[in-house]
Order: C-alpha cells, then sequence, then structure tokens
C-alpha cells in the first residue's frame, strides 16, 4: 500500500515524501520514458551513489584507471573533465553498476599523510588515482594490456559554457530565428555531466553526515534540476535532518516501531535554532570536506544559507535548511518545462537577453531575478488566447490524495503530478519566435502599476499593495515574488521589453539576407543579445518611432527624476 495514502494530510511532509520518491524512483520512470520530477530527482540520487570522482594526472590515466577501479565492480560509464586552477586539474567521473560497488572503491582507499597533505581522512566520492608503486605497479600494468579500451571515454568541458564568440558563430550559421533559439538552448543548458556532478556534490554532504544523521537527506533544486539552468549555473541546495529513511521494507517496520529516537531538545526558537545548526554544519563542510572551499555563513537573509565553492567541481553551491516551497517551486517549473518543448529554448532567450541588457544581476539587489523572469515567461504563456501552459489552479483541481505535500511549516504544495490528470492540451501552434515577439508585445503593454501577475489564476489581478512588481508567490499567495524589485527597474525592464520588440520586428527585414550575408553579419537573437549602447548606434534605429526612452515611461504626474541608463551593463558570457 502507498506510504503516502495511508498517512492523513498532515503528515504528508517532507520525509513521506522522500519514502515515495525513492521507491518509486527508476521503474516508473522507464516504463513510461519520460520521467516525472521525483522519479528524475530519485534516479539521479541513485546515479550519484553508484558514482565517485578520480583525479588523475591527465586524460592519458584513463586507461590505467578504468583497469585499476574495474576490480571493485562493473564501471557502466566514464567522463572525464578539467577544471581551471593554476593548473588545470584533470578529473574522472566513474559510473558502477551498483551502489555496493563504488562503496567498496571508496572503502578500499587509502589514507596518505604525505599524499594528503595534513587533512584528516574522510570518507567522500572524491578521491586520488597516485602512481603505481613497486611490483603492485607492474602487475596493474601488465593487466592493463588485456583489458585495454573496454569503455569509450566521454571528454565533455563539465564545467565551462561555450565562449560568447563561439555561441555568436554558432548563431550566425542558424537557418532563422527559430533555429537560433533552439542552438542557444541546445548549447547552452546544463548538460549531463553538469548534473551528475550537481547531484555528487550533495551526496557528499549527505554521507558525510550520515553516521551522525541517519535520516539526513541532501536534495538539489532550482535551475540544476528543473530543466532551466545553464551551463555553470549554481547549484542550490536543501539539507533535512528528518530527510529519509535507508530502504522502503525498512520504513514500514520503522514506522510501527516502538522504539523511537532520543532527541535533544530544542531550546531557541525555530528560526535561530536553524541558524546554530547551519552555523555548525558550515564549520565542519569548511574543515572537513574535500573540495569545499570559500565558506560564506548568510544567515540574516530571509532563507538562511551557506554558500561554498566547490573546486573539484568547480561549482557554487547555496545550501538551505529551511526551503521547502523552493524545492515544491522547482517542481512546478519541472512540469511546466516538460508539457510543452517550446517552454524552455524560450526561457533561455528571455533569460540571456534580461542578462545582456543588464536587467539581471548576479548579486542580490533590487533588480528582477531570474526567477521572477521565469516567472513571467509561464504568465504570459498561461494567459494567451489559446494557452500553451495550464494556470496553477487547474493543476491543484486535479490534485488527488498522493499529491499532497505540506511542507513542516504548513505550506501546501498540493498539485497534480501527473499532467494526463490534468487533462490540459495546447492548440497553439505558434513559432518559437512569434512567441518570443509576443512575449516582449504583452510586457510592453502590461499594466505593471495596476496589475499583479498571478500563475495561481493564469490571469492579472488588482494589485494588493503598492510594489512596482507584483507576482503573486505561487505557493505562498500572500507573498511577492518580486518585492524586492524597484520603481526605476521595473521601468528599465518596460523600456527593454519596447526596445527588443522593435529589434525582432526588424528583423523580419533580415529574413531576406543570404546565407553569405548572415554568416558576415549580425542579425536574429544577436542583434537582441547586443550590448544595448552598441544596438542603440544602429542608425535605422533612430528613426523607428517605437524606440522609447527612459522619460516616456515615467508618468508625468511623478516627481520622479527619470532613471538615468544603466551602468552596470555586463556582456554575455
Ligand atoms: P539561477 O540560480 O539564476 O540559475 O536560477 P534558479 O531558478 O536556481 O533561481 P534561484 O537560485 O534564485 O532559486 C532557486 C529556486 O528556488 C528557484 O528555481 C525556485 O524554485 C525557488 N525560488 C526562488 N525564489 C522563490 C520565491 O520567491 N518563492 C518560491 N516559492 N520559490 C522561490
Ligand atoms: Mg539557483
Amino acid at each position: 500500500m502507498n506510504t503516502l495514502m495511508r498517512l492523513s494530510p498532515q503528515l504528508h511532509h517532507w520525509r513521506t515524501y522522500c519514502i515515495k520518491q525513492c521507491a518509486a524512483a527508476g521503474t516508473e520512470a522507464a516504463a513510461r520514458g519520460k520521467p516525472n520530477y521525483e522519479e528524475f530527482i530519485g534516479s539521479r540520487h541513485q546515479q550519484a551513489q553508484r558514482s565517485i570522482v578520480v583525479q588523475v594526472s591527465s586524460e592519458k590515466s584513463y586507461n590505467e584507471l578504468y583497469n585499476y577501479c574495474s576490480r571493485f565492480g562493473r564501471i557502466v560509464t566514464v567522463q572525464h573533465y578539467s577544471v581551471q586552477h593554476e593548473d588545470e586539474l584533470h578529473y574522472m567521473l566513474l559510473e558502477y553498476a551498483s551502489a555496493g560497488e563504488a562503496s567498496a572503491a571508496i572503502s578500499s582507499s587509502a589514507y596518505n599523510a604525505e599524499l594528503s597533505g595534513s587533512g584528516v581522512p574522510v570518507r567522500s566520492p572524491f578521491l586520488w588515482f597516485r602512481a603505481p608503486t613497486g611490483g603492485a605497479g607492474r602487475r596493474g600494468q601488465a593487466k592493463l594490456a588485456a583489458n585495454q579500451k573496454t569503455l569509450a571515454l566521454h571528454t565533455v568541458n563539465g564545467t565551462r559554457s561555450l565562449s560568447h564568440e563561439a555561441l555568436k558563430e554558432l548563431l550566425r550559421g542558424a537557418a532563422g530565428i527559430d533555429q537560433q533559439l533552439n542552438l542557444l538552448y541546445e548549447q547552452t543548458r546544463l548538460n549531463e555531466l553538469g548534473v551528475r556532478m550537481r547531484f555528487i556534490a550533495a551526496l557528499q554532504v549527505e554521507q558525510a553526515i550520515s553516521g551522525m544523521f541517519p535520516d539526513a537527506l541532501a536534495q538539489p533544486f532550482g535551475s540544476s534540476v528543473n530543466g532551466f539552468g545553464k551551463m555553470g549555473c549554481d547549484l542550490d541546495l536543501i539539507l533535512r535532518f528528518d530527510g529519509k529513511t535507508p530502504g522502503t521494507d525498512q520504513d514500514s517496520q520503522r514506522e510501527a516501531s516502538r522504539l523511537i529516537y532520543h532527541t535533544k531538545e530544542n531550546l531557541s526558537n525555530g528560526r535561530s535554532q536553524t541558524q546554530r545548526q547551519m552555523e555548525c554544519i558550515g564549520d565542519m563542510l569548511h574543515l572537513f570536506l574535500p573540495g569545499v572551499c570559500h565558506v560564506r555563513r548568510i544567515l540574516q537573509a530571509r532563507v538562511p544559507i551557506i554558500k561554498y565553492h566547490h573546486e573539484h567541481l568547480d561549482l557554487e553551491i547555496d545550501l538551505s535548511m529551511s526551503n521547502l516551497t523552493g524545492f515544491f517551486m522547482s517542481e512546478l517549473l519541472y512540469m511546466f518545462g516538460e508539457m510543452d518543448p517550446r517552454v524552455r529554448p524560450l526561457t533561455f532567450c528571455v533569460r540571456r537577453w534580461a542578462q545582456s541588457c543588464g536587467l539581471t544581476n548576479p548579486s542580490p539587489g533590487r533588480w528582477i531575478t531570474n526567477f521572477s523572469l521565469t516567472c513571467l515567461v509561464m504568465f504570459f504563456l498561461q494567459q494567451m488566447r489559446q494557452p500553451i501552459l495550464p494556470s496553477i489552479g487547474a493543476m491543484v483541481k486535479a490534485a488527488n490524495t498522493a499529491d499532497i505535500r505540506v511542507t513542516e511549516d504548513g505550506i501546501n504544495c498540493t498539485f497534480a503530478r501527473d499532467m494526463e490528470r490534468v487533462g490540459f492540451q495546447s492548440r497553439n501552434t505558434s513559432s518559437l519566435s512569434e512567441l518570443l515577439l509576443q512575449f516582449f508585445e504583452f510586457y510592453s503593454q502590461f499594466d505593471f502599476h495596476n496589475r499583479a501577475i498571478s500563475l495561481n489564476e493564469g490571469r492579472a489581478l488588482a494589485k494588493p499593495d503598492h510594489s512596482a512588481m507584483y507576482i503573486v508567490n505561487p505557493l505562498e499567495q500572500l507573498l511577492n515574488v518580486s518585492k524586492n524589485v524597484s520603481l526605476e527597474e521595473c521601468e528599465r525592464l518596460r523600456i527593454e521589453v519596447r526596445n527588443a520588440a522593435w529589434m525582432l520586428e526588424s528583423e523580419v527585414e533580415n529574413a531576406t539576407l543570404s546565407e553569405s550575408e548572415r554568416r558576415e553579419q549580425s542579425w536574429g537573437l544577436l542583434n537582441l543579445f547586443k550590448h544595448p549602447e552598441k544596438s542603440v548606434i544602429r542608425p535605422n534605429m533612430f528613426f523607428k518611432p517605437r524606440m522609447v526612452e527612459v522619460s516616456d515611461l515615467f508618468d508625468k504626474s511623478q516627481t520622479l527624476a527619470p532613471t538615468p541608463p544603466p551602468v552596470n551593463y555586463k556582456n554575455p558570457t
């Protein structure tokens, strides 16, 4: 019987969710060919348990490493990547057929004070491959010849995104804007290795503390898993001490057990308790975990986080312990991305456009975030005459008892996880380039002054307060996702969407360019991603009536001074 069905809704929090997730992962996904979010997360988590990351001196070590590591089990994939420090460091990510085999390889690892420096030995999936010593080395070499080339090595640049120049070249060679949109998505999205690396980073944290916290679970969320992540995106991680129980048979036995963990009573309130625990976990990561460096604690934020860099994965990580709605929000975005193949390429383009004109910025501030921008795209796709996405309200209506999720702080994250039950079918046949233009046109007309955006309703509502931009938080509907956005930034968004709409319309003229002309000049999305100052000097732009100035968009009755042009424009990476 399904664990979720047996429990009352109040008990359907994180722990039971994870039990179901682990049980369901893999099998259903394989049968349907398209995993749902829980299956996707579950199977990636299991894949990480079957994997190790070994630092080698170069790619040439592959055969020797493969041969050596085969003694612990059957290796199913090997991927090579490098990370640039002072020198180029090389790594092999090996996946075994089972978690037991990966564990055997880790258990066989030695501690060598000379090679490991003064560090304390820590069990982790990150290992070194040292040069062979004495007779063992010679035996290893002899066996190598017989076993060579048993598996193709995939060399992937796992951590770096395509250079701006390479991307430009690629987009120039496309057959049209639609192809440019697809190419941009395919070439810049997080690749297979990037996903694997992020789940290994999560597992490292989980395994490091599992002795003391047997039910701990470190779960990736955000753009690393929702399908909207680009190469090099950060990893958002949520750590729960009561996240899982190992193995489902054992789970049901444990649920019935009369022996209950004795635990320490919490003496302070929930938030300061979490902050203290995070401080402690932050120190532990900093002092003991291989690869973890530049640990920073940001404990006063609305969601306290520990930030760190992983040098073996070349990855920025944000670890939180109290952001379960963020996790379920990622599930919603994942589902939206899976519903229609146009959703992700369109969002990638909008995010890149916003980055290129300086509307988004990696540091938090009064500007729109990538998450809010993604919400704008989802809303646009919901409110169309022929919608491409359903409202969240429709997904909530179609939910059944197996979909009930309530976080520990009582936030209801229930919505149908099975799209067939939602019964939504889009009849919209617009091309990607048409949608992109419509997106810009829609927001250049949108009444941000009076209207709020509701993904729950799939339509605009009256704005409940005076925030410059109001996007109803889909899972906590009393909150505004874009509360941080200032009036100036909101106006700047409106200017930029108008300019983008104008520019895209004028790109129709370029449709007549010959293939060689296309190769020689910027066209299509390349003009959209141009540094704004450069795009403004295009001569014919001055004659276009739709090109607007910042001051045009201000309500003249207000005493606000016009916003100066942004100074922090960044080149796209
Ligand atoms: P990048 O990190 O910019 O690539 O995008 P991201 O989607 O990972 O955004 P971010 O790291 O800021 O947030 C991580 C995830 O937390 C998002 O994908 C959302 O699922 C969730 N999230 C962020 N902000 C909010 C919010 O205000 N409300 C809710 N419910 N979820 C949020
Ligand atoms: Mg993120």
